[in-house]
Formats: structure tokens, sequence, C-alpha cells
């Protein structure tokens, strides 16, 4: 259904950062995972970079407790700047403001419980109100020259409705991710037939996996507010926008790009590998690095790497 809101200018992108992060204890003890730093920027800061560059105005991110640090980061560090500019440092100090949110542009809600990642998106309905909005999830990021998002709404802007990022993985992996059954092709991107979340193995209508960029239709927050659990206990997103799918239209966009799941420690690992060699001053030194580590650095017992 082309609903008269559809082609409403995307304005808002929502953040959920109040998962607890347990696959990367004890890094995640006291510091969010999304404050862990890719080179030399926390995870977040990618997130929220590619969704400025696709055109967002406000930043709403759902926290939840340990995550104070989140906003400092958003926030202006008056003493910094100050003596950056005392220092004559101003090309860290340009780099810092360009990735500075204006006053206004942030908002911060709790999710309270962590019930799972539709009632992390449920709980910023009243910050989001009756328009389109963006949903990153803060641990996959994105390595392309356009951003991921950037390249969703160039689709969005000849579908309207809701689009969802997806990428092809192993299809033997497929029972761990958000699947999609692709329909139709359409406007670079095609129509989504199905969707379903962590099917039984063998079951997945595609090898293609949501890889945690969404605009959605405000009417999703309609769904969400039954509440159902879903697969693990949780309540979530995709149950929600299958039911939603009944009414509205889904499309699937197949990013160009590479994505890392920094929420575990070997997508972690790898995203610091490729952005590193991804910088023109870094490559050679990392490439290099990496040379002479592989092939001498021999595995041993995790207890002994590890501890
Ligand atoms: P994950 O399941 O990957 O995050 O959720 P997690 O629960 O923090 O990770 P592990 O499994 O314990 O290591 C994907 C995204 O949804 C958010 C997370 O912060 C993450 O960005 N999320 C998840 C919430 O905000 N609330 C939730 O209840 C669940």
């Amino acid at each position: 259904m082309r609903l008269g809101n559809v082609m409403k200018k995307l304005r808002k992108a929502v953040f959920p950062v109040a998962g607890l992060g347990t696959r990367f204890l004890p890094a995640t003890k006291a510091i969010p995972k999304e404050m862990l730093t890719v080179v030399d920027k926390p995870v977040i800061q990618y997130v929220v970079d590619e969704a400025r560059e696709a055109g967002i105005e406000h930043f709403i991110f759902v926290t939840g407790r340990n995550k104070t640090v989140i906003e400092d980061h958003f926030d202006v560090q008056v003493e910094l700047y100050n003596t950056l500019a005392e220092r004559g440092k101003d090309e860290v100090l340009a780099r810092l403001q360009r990735m500075q949110p204006a006053p206004g542009q942030t908002s911060f809600t709790r999710q309270q419980v962590p019930l799972g990642l539709g009632h992390a998106v449920w709980c910023a309905r009243d910050l989001v109100g009756d328009e389109p909005f963006a949903l990153l999830l803060p641990d996959m990021i994105m390595q392309s020259e356009k951003g991921c998002l950037a390249q969703m709404v160039d689709l969005y802007e000849k579908t309207g409705g809701n689009v969802v990022a997806v990428q092809e993985c192993d299809p033997a992996e497929a029972h761990k991710y958000g699947i999609v059954g692709p329909g139709a092709a359409a406007h670079g991107g095609f129509t989504i037939d199905s969707m379903v979340e962590k099917p039984k193995r063998g079951t997945a209508p595609s090898n293609l996996y949501i890889t945690g960029r969404y605009i959605l239709q405000p009417q999703i927050f309609d769904v969400l507010s039954a509440q159902e659990k879903g697969a693990g206990g949780e309540i979530q997103l995709t149950d929600a926008m299958l039911k939603m799918k009944k009414d509205q239209a889904f499309f699937g966009y197949n990013y160009r790009g590479r994505t890392f799941d920094c929420g575990s420690p070997e997508g972690f690992v790898e995203a610091n590998i490729a952005f590193a060699l991804w910088r023109s001053d870094m490559h050679d030194y990392i490439a290099h690095a990496i040379d002479g580590l592989y092939g001498t650095v021999k595995p041993v017992e995790r207890r002994k790497a590890t501890r």
C-alpha cells in the first residue's frame, strides 16, 4: 500500500545500543561494545557518519545501563577543543568538529530491559513520530565508497515503502541470520516475498541475509506494540516487518560493499585490518605487518593466548 507518508523525506535515524554485548566480555564489562575502536574511531562513529552522509539530520540512540559514555562521545568537549586550538592541532580539531552533531540533533532514550531488537526500536516511537526513519545496527559497519544507507536512499526515493539492505552469506550459515526471499527486480533492488529470523537449517528461502540497515515506515511501531516474542524469546524486528508486509511494500537492496560484524571478536578484528588497509597512510605498514606475522605466529591453546 502506498501510504500518504511514503515519500516523506528521511530525516531521522535510530541506533539501538542497548544490547549486553556478551560475545565481547570482558571488554564490554564497563565499556559499551559500540565504543570499541576500529583503527581510531569508535564503532558507533562509523555508523553515525554513514547516516549523516545519507542526509540524516536527527540521531536517536536507544541506550541502556553503562552507555552514558556514548552520550559523552557525541557532546562538545570544550576543554579538549580549546587545548587543541591553543596547541595549533587544527587538523585533528577540524576532524572532531566535522563529526560533531549540531545542538539538538541527538536524542537519547533508554530501553531499560534488553528484550530484543524489536523492543529497542519500539522504545524510539515517540522520538521518531509519524515519519519514515532509518534503522542502523551499530555493531555492523560497512566499507564502500558510497555509504550503505546513502545507496539505500537512492532506491527508496524511487520506490517509497520499506527498504532492507541484504548481502549473500554462505548458505550453510543462513540459520544464523534474518533471511529474505527475493521476488521481482525493482529499480535496482527487488521486492521481498518472505522474511524469516534464524530459519531452521535447510529451510532458508535464500542466502540473502539482512545486514543491519533498514528504512522503515512508522506503522512498524503499531505492530511492535503487540510485544510478541519470537526466536530466542526476544521481541524480533523481523517478525514485525513480516506482519507489516501484509499492508506495505518491502524492497531488498543488495548492498555493494563489505560488511563487518563488530559484535563478534573475529569480525571486529577483521574490521580493524580492513579499515587500516583502506587508509593510504596505514596501508603499507599494516600489509607489511600482516605478512610478517602470518606464518610466524602459531596458534596456542586459547587459555594461554587470552589470559
Ligand atoms: P545483538 O544481539 O547483536 O547484540 O543485537 P547484543 O545482545 O549486545 O550481543 P551479544 O549477543 O550479547 O554479544 C544487535 C543490535 O541490537 C541491539 C544491540 O545493541 C545491537 O546493536 N539490541 C539488541 C538492543 O539495543 N536491545 C536489545 O534488547 C537487543
